[in-house]
This record gives C-alpha cells, sequence and structure tokens, in this order.
C-alpha cells in the first residue's frame, strides 16, 4: 500500500500546527514590542516637555508669583541646594539654613554668581529641640515667603546599622532633623504663605490657601 499521501496529509496538518503556534507568538512579540515602544515614546515626549519645552511653552507654575522668598533647609549640599539654585533661577530670593557656616557661605555665593537675588543664611542645627525654633522665626519674621523646602535629614552614619546599634541620643536627634524640623518649619512658615497663596514641599495642608504642588488647580497652583 502506498503510504505517501497519508505521511503527505500528516506533514500538511504538523504544518498548520507550527503555523498557528507562530502567528499567536508574533501576535504576543508585536503587543509586546509595541508597548514597549509607545512606553520608551511616552518617556522621551515628557523629557522633551519638561526640560526643553517647559520654560519657552510656561508650562510649569510660576513660583515667583506665589511670594518673593523661597526658604530652604539643609540647603547646603544635595538635593536642598540643587532646589536652592534652581530656585534662584526662577527668580525668587533665597534663605539658605543649614548649619555649617562656611558651607552657608559658600553656597550664598554660587546661588549669587549664577542668580541675581537676594540670599539670606539662617545658621541652626536643627537637631536640637524646640528651643532653635525662636531664632528661625526672628529671622524669617517680614519676609514674603512663597515657597518651603522642607528638605533636612539624616539617616543612620552607617547604612548596615541596626536600630540597636545607634545610640539613643541619636535616635532622638533624627527625630529632630526629619521630623520636627518639617512640623516646627510649617508652622513658622505656614501663615506668611497662606497670605501670599503659595505652596510648599513637605506636604502639610493647613487653612486658606495652602496647597499641595500636586494639588495645583485651573490656576496653576496660584492660590485664589
Ligand atoms: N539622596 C537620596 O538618595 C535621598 C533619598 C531619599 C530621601 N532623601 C532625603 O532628601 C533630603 C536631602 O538628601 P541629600 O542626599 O541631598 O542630603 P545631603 O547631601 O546629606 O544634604 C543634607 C543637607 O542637610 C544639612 N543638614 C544635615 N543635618 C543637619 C542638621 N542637623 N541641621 C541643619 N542642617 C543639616 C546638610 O548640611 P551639612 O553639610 O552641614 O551636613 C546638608 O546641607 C534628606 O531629607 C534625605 O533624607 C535623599
Amino acid at each position: 500500500m502506498d503510504t505517501a499521501p497519508a505521511a503527505a496529509a500528516a506533514a500538511a496538518a504538523a504544518a498548520g500546527g507550527v503555523c498557528v503556534c507562530t502567528y499567536v507568538f508574533a501576535v504576543i512579540g508585536v503587543v509586546c514590542s509595541a508597548y514597549v515602544a509607545l512606553s520608551c515614546l511616552r518617556f522621551v515626549c515628557r523629557l522633551v516637555k519638561v526640560y526643553a519645552l517647559s520654560r519657552p511653552l510656561h508650562l510649569y507654575a510660576d513660583l515667583s508669583k506665589m511670594g518673593s522668598w523661597a526658604v530652604v533647609t539643609g540647603a547646603t549640599d544635595g538635593i536642598g541646594k540643587q532646589y536652592a539654585l534652581q530656585l534662584a533661577e526662577q527668580g525668587l530670593n533665597i534663605v539658605l539654613i543649614g548649619r555649617s557656616p562656611e558651607k552657608l557661605k559658600a553656597t550664598e555665593s554660587e546661588v549669587r554668581m549664577r542668580s541675581n537675588v537676594q540670599v539670606k543664611t539662617v545658621v541652626v542645627d536643627y537637631s536640637g529641640g524646640r528651643e532653635i525654633y525662636d531664632d528661625v522665626e526672628r529671622e524669617l519674621a517680614g519676609l514674603e515667603i512663597g515657597v518651603l523646602v522642607n528638605n533636612v535629614g539624616m539617616g543612620y552614619a552607617w547604612i548596615f546599622d541596626e536600630f540597636l546599634d545607634v545610640e539613643r541620643d541619636v535616635h532622638l536627634r533624627m527625630l529632630n532633623v526629619n521630623m520636627m524640623s518639617c512640623v516646627a518649619m510649617t508652622f513658622i512658615v505656614l501663615p506668611q504663605v497662606s497670605k501670599g497663596g503659595g505652596w510648599g514641599g513637605g506636604g502639610m495642608r493647613g487653612r486658606g490657601e495652602w496647597r499641595r504642588v500636586e494639588d495645583r488647580g485651573r490656576d496653576g497652583g496660584m492660590g485664589k
């Protein structure tokens, strides 16, 4: 008996099965590739919008309209220093707060070199308790503050330290720096920010026109 036609039919059926699998995998591949390509495109569009178009097209909130001064805690290094430099570039006068007079002086020079704004420095060690805030309040009195950046913070000296490796006093100082500073600075600054309708980093909602930056509405976060 001739088995050739049967073998040919079996081969055709097998080939049909392979075709279906290939088709399914091809569709999955196309969908995944399209998803990755669209995500990349969205990322690039966001970069272009934020870094190239936001200034010329005024897509950002004009912080200088919220009050003429910005207050930045922990402003002599890292993120706080960048906030200070960039807020100054947007035309806000800057209060730099830190614990080292030398580093404050250096940061003040850098801000002045890059922007034509007023700069005020306040020396405070936020690891202290309630008593340190009277001085801060005096220094900030009368300033039209639109922005507060509660940036100052500290962690363990050694990242692999565990809770009991760190002395109790260090934990208490850390609480003062990381938490009390936010609450106390907000209490000092909020009444002035509320008057001007500005906003602050640190995310505390108060009364009146105080808003988080995410809450910016149709008015672009301008308060009223
Ligand atoms: N960098 C990150 O990856 C990261 C991630 C998550 C959260 N954060 C938070 O972001 C904030 C800034 O981080 P960063 O990396 O920019 O920190 P940083 O480079 O260490 O700068 C901290 C700033 O705070 C000042 N400061 C520290 N202790 C102070 C104290 N007791 N009193 C007054 N000023 C004090 C420092 O001044 P001195 O130079 O005198 O010390 C410095 O100006 C912190 O709250 C941090 O916890 C950072």
